[in-house]
């Protein structure tokens, strides 16, 4: 039997105008995983996708063909040219949740190509994997610029430009995040579509919110590099505040992000999507378990802490 994994992600800066050519940063959340097991079955059974926490199994050749799951097992058999007259099954499972800001699409995938890979002892570097899963996520999410699948691929903190080169940065002294969930499920592709629907109708106001979001990403990235917490903090409070110009915020994050700030955090915004799913906010070790407390009593139904660099 072969297992792959793959952790969630968080924007840290730059979320809906890295669709728009702006630059983003996002990292990699280990304490939130997909994994994906796939294992030989009896001759002529075909391939059989059993998704858990979905509570479904169904056979890949009765899929229908925009299907992530059945779209990312046939690319990545074709990509490695071992065909699809296979007899298999492929189980899924994540503790990541769904419609959350968090990655589950992208990561559900990127375990699938590596337990493939690791079933039928093929190889494919990082980039080869993001662009399968990237796929995907066109699925998923319409028009994704494909942060998710490049951070989720390369398990590093990335600075993205979408039709650029990725770049793995350096962080120069490790932070804490605490990521609180709201509960809320918010489709990436609304939210998404909703931006363009308002972008198309006031260009020039939403270009320079794009640009302006772009600007923080560019100064994020020094702040990263610098090991400057503060700037840092103070730059993601500024991020959020062109978030909700764009519309993107609800009453359950900004609850959460006045919990946060409330609590000591050097700053705080939503993180993917919005309109719900996940917050995160920059805190010390000294700040991290009263921000933590904060936000649970401020309603928000999971709270991890995960370490960057
Ligand atoms: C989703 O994680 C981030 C968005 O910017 C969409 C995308 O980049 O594809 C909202």
């Amino acid at each position: 039997m072969a297992v792959g994994y793959a952790s969630g992600k968080a924007i840290l800066f730059g979320e809906h105008a890295v669709v728009y050519g702006q630059p983003a940063i996002a990292v990699p959340v280990t304490q939130v995983q997909a994994r994906a097991e796939v294992k030989d079955v009896g001759r002529g059974q075909g391939i059989t996708i059993v998704a858990r926490d979905l509570g479904r199994t169904y056979k890949l050749s009765e899929a229908p063909p925009d299907d992530a799951l059945r779209t990312i097992v046939v690319s990545t058999l074709e990509r490695v040219r071992v065909g699809q007259e296979k007899d298999l099954a492929i189980t899924v499972s994540s503790t990541i949740p769904v419609a959350r800001g968090l990655g589950s699409g992208a990561a559900v995938s990127t375990a699938i190509v590596r337990a493939l890979l690791e079933h039928f002892d093929k190889w494919l570097d990082s980039r080869a994997i993001s662009d399968l899963v990237f796929e995907t996520e066109k699925i998923h999410h319409g028009n994704p610029s494909g942060i998710d699948n490049t951070v989720i691929a390369f398990e590093k903190p990335v600075y993205f430009v979408k039709e650029g080169p990725m770049e793995i940065f350096w962080v120069q002294r490790s932070f804490l995040l605490v990521i609180a969930d709201t509960g809320v499920q918010s489709s990436t592709k609304v939210a998404v579509e909703d931006v363009r629907r308002a972008w198309e109708k006031e260009p020039i106001r939403y270009e320079g919110l794009f640009e302006d979001i772009g600007t923080i990403a560019e100064m994020g990235r020094q702040a990263i590099e610098q090991g400057d917490m503060e700037t840092m903090g103070r730059l993601m409070t500024e991020n959020q505040r062109l978030l909700r110009l764009l519309k993107v915020s609800s009453p359950e994050l900004e609850g959460l992000i006045g919990a946060a700030q409330q609590g000591g955090a050097l700053g705080a915004k939503l993180s993917g999507a919005g309109r719900g799913g996940n917050m995160i906010a920059l805190v010390t070790q000294e700040t991290c378990g009263q921000v933590s407390m904060m936000l649970r009593l401020a309603g928000a139904k999971d709270v991890i802490v995960t370490e960057v660099g």
